[in-house]
């Protein structure tokens, strides 16, 4: 059945808010209420077939740079087909169209977003994020999170160096993991 990525609507909401709440109560991702995605519906896009939806992703924009994809979740009934590289690679065409010149996402499977084109990155390059969100995040303490990077211009990011710090806990506390 043939997918397609369109932007969310309202009627999405309560779809939008279930898939995520799935992955949130596993510790897969952040928990989003009704009230914030109702706020910021007009950043998500959503995948649907003729069954009905099976995923969303969001576009925030942080600067006239950077934007950020965040709640990327696809049904599980739905992986395995594309779904997930279908939402990220329109969100990277919305940046393009919007004219920024870098996406990154915060994430636990840097090998999906490696296989959308993203290389990884130091969040102590995007201080951006890591100043102004990290420092409230609940996951401060314990960042497990890798940040996956891409340039719409065409370069490639600059490789991590050797032991350099990815995520936000190691990098600005100065702790391991847990
Ligand atoms: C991660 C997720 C979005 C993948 O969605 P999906 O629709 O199953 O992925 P796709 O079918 O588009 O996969 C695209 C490619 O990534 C690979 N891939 C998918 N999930 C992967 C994972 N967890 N680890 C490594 N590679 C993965 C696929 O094998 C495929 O590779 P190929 O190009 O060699 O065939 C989905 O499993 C999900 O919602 N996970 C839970 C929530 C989550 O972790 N969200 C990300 C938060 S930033």
């Amino acid at each position: 059945m043939s997918v397609a990525v369109r932007p969310a609507r309202i009627a999405d909401v309560d779809d939008i808010r279930e898939v995520i709440d799935r992955y949130a109560a596993e510790d897969r991702m952040l928990e989003r209420s009704r009230d914030f995605l109702l706020e910021h519906v007009r950043d998500f896009l959503v995948a649907q077939d003729m069954a009905g939806f099976l995923g969303c992703c969001a576009l925030a924009v942080l600067t006239p740079d950077l934007a950020e994809i965040r709640s990327l979740a696809v049904r599980p009934e739905a992986s395995g087909r594309g779904v997930g590289r279908a939402l990220v690679l329109a969100c990277v065409a919305e940046a393009r169209r919007l004219g920024l010149r870098r996406v990154f996402a915060l994430t636990l499977v840097p090998e999906f977003f490696g296989k959308c084109g993203f290389v990884i990155t130091s969040l102590g390059r995007l201080p951006e994020k890591s100043a102004e969100e990290c420092p409230v995040c609940p996951k401060r303490f314990a960042c497990d999170e890798h940040a996956m990077l891409l340039h719409l211009d065409g370069t490639i990011p600059e490789p991590l160096a050797a032991n350099e710090p990815v995520g936000y806990t190691r990098l600005f506390l100065g702790q391991e993991p847990r």
